[in-house]
């Protein structure tokens, strides 16, 4: 089926490992341009410069840090003046705060709010008058089932993740007048960078393979596993797709059955 997305072009944050590198590669496999940012330019043009592209696609790679606005405004002003437009961002750069409640300082906590609020903002603020040109504008704000079911030594990492949950719905309607497009995807456990350094940090003494199966079992995934970055790209490339042209301020979950409620 084709997806619509060839010959458009796609801003996604924090793309030099895990979920948004996985979703650079889907698109350029499916001929859409990307332009993508992490901190360190070095291992995200390692990452993403090698990556197969079909019809012509292309990356364009730049350091940025998307708290920092004034260099977000720079990245998407440059991949717009690159590709001649912006038709859709996933706003996935992000990373968790694994912390003891009242071990967690407030500068954390502004930090946890900075992240995962204002990568958001920045982002969709500089992109908004390319969004509103594009006949398909779409937004995927990468987000955790953390949002809706709390976990013990996240709250600050939750908190946030649950105001960005809510800051989504709003900009779902504040943008769809503008035939912009705003949804979530809730992850799990996903296999990523982020479960490496956990891995590592826990000193386990066990290979890692054996590490997120115990992992998985101990969380009571349905599916009995962590997923891949894979698993994840392609539904959040559906929701980029104008073929999900009818679909705003949804919220979809990806953990393989971790979540609890209804
Ligand atoms: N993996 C999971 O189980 C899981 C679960 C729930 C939610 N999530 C969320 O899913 C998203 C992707 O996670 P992942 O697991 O793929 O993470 P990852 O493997 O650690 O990759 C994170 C990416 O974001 C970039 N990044 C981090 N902070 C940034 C900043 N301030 N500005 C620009 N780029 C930044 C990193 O590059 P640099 O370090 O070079 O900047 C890297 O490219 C994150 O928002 C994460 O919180 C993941």
């Amino acid at each position: 089926m084709d997806l619509g997305l060839t010959g458009r072009t796609f801003v996604v944050t924090g793309a030099s490992n895990g979920v948004g590198l996985a979703i650079a590669a889907m698109l350029l496999a499916d001929g859409a341009n990307v332009g993508v940012c992490a901190r360190d330019a070095g291992r995200l043009r390692a990452a993403v410069g090698g990556l197969p592209a079909t019809a012509g696609a292309r990356a364009l790679c730049l350091g940025c840090d998307v708290l920092d606005g004034g260099a977000v405004a720079r990245f998407v002003g440059d991949v717009a003046a690159e590709f001649g437009g912006i038709d859709g961002v996933v706003n996935n750069a992000g990373q968790s705060l694994m912390r003891p409640l009242f071990e967690t300082t407030e500068l954390e906590w502004t930090e946890q709010v900075q992240l995962k609020l204002f990568s958001v903002l920045n982002t969709v603020r500089a992109a908004l008058p390319w969004l509103r040109r594009s006949p398909v504008a779409s937004v995927v704000n990468v987000n955790a089932i953390l949002a809706r079911q709390p976990e013990a030594r996240l709250a600050a990492t939750g908190a946030a993740r649950a105001a960005l949950l809510n800051l989504s719905a709003t900009m779902a309607t504040e943008l769809a007048p503008d035939g912009v497009r705003v949804n979530s995807v809730c992850l799990g456990l996903i296999d990523t960078g982020q479960w490496h350094r956990r891995y590592e940090a826990a000193g386990a003494g066990q290979p890692y393979e054996q590490w997120t199966a115990e992992l998985a079992r101990d969380r009571g995934i349905a599916l009995g596993r962590i997923g891949s970055a894979e698993e994840v790209a392609f539904p959040i490339v559906g929701l980029l797709s104008p073929r999900s042209s009818y679909v705003t301020g949804a919220s979809l979950d990806i953990g393989g059955g971790v979540s609890r409620y209804v």
